[in-house]
């Protein structure tokens, strides 16, 4: 067994799925015509939203709009750092309008929203950990974006890039398990990345957490941790093995019907940090 691990209290803004379907195809995870259960979608959320209030953690909801079947995506539509909140701008036309549907909740929560000029997928591909922000490309946010949010923060942007479509977005291939201090660390999936990327995270996070190709598809690494609680999906058998070896308390939560859509845990919350 390793260190006991503490947590921090987390407040998270999600989407309830009710207008959740699989009505385009913009990442092979997607195919038209896939029949969405609705009903089970709503379930799911609500043990996610459920566990997290469990653990200490405050859940804020966005108000669903009708034909935005991505939108319970809420990872994708800010990084929130230091209580400043980086917009998005989508890749794909049929999500663009989310953005300022996002905007509204942001606006009305008294954040200004930096609206950026380069695609940029939120925290799908910009994930905050140490002194950095962890930033993907290759499919959806474009190395522009990863300028902005330098300018726009002031922190280290690490580039990295995705070469494996079925890890479209960085948190798909990577979640972070400790965000602050000397312990902040990562969890991975290496063939998910070109190899000069995957010498950055050796060289960053000699101790990550190395995760098999098994874990990163059955979205083991699109993950939520506290510091302590690592909300994961039960599949990621092995990942789940190696975390609790480490002294963090798994907590398996069942997202399967929006694997349909390509998302997890991770992609269904967006992390307000103040
Ligand atoms: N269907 C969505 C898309 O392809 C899924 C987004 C998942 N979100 C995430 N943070 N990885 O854009």
């Amino acid at each position: 067994m390793g260190p006991s691990r503490a947590r921090r209290s987390r407040r998270y803004l999600t989407c309830e799925p009710r207008h959740f379907d699989v009505l385009y195809a913009i990442n092979p995870w997607m195919r038209v015509g896939t029949p969405v259960d609705t009903g089970l979608a709503l379930t799911q959320w609500r043990t996610l939203v459920g566990a997290y209030r469990d653990h200490g953690h405050t859940v804020e909801t966005v108000p669903p709009v009708p034909g935005l079947p991505d939108m319970v995506f809420a990872a994708n539509a800010a990084l929130v750092l230091g209580g400043r909140a980086f917009g998005s701008r989508f890749r794909a036309p049929q999500r663009r309008p989310e953005s300022a549907a996002y905007g509204l909740w942001f606006k009305t929560a008294g954040f200004d929203v930096h609206e950026p000029r380069a695609v940029c997928e939120g925290e799908g591909d910009l994930v905050p950990v140490g002194p950095y922000v962890l930033a993907g490309t290759g499919f959806r946010t474009a190395p522009a974006a990863h300028a902005e949010v330098r300018e726009f923060f002031g922190v280290p942007v690490i580039g990295l890039r995705l070469t494996d479509p079925r890890f479209y977005h960085l948190d798909t291939a990577l979640f972070v398990l400790e965000d602050e201090g000397p312990d902040a660390n990562i969890a991975y999936y290496p063939g998910a990345f070109s190899p000069g990327s995957r010498a950055v995270l050796e060289r960053l996070f000699p101790d990550a957490v190395i995760a098999s190709e098994d874990d990163a598809l059955a979205f083991g690494l699109n993950s939520v941790s506290d510091g302590r609680h690592v909300f994961i999906d039960p599949g990621a058998r092995d990942l789940i093995r190696r975390l609790a070896h480490r002294g963090y308390v798994p907590v398996p939560l069942d997202l399967s019907e929006f694997r349909k859509a390509g998302g997890g845990i991770k992609c269904c919350t967006q992390e307000i940090r103040p």
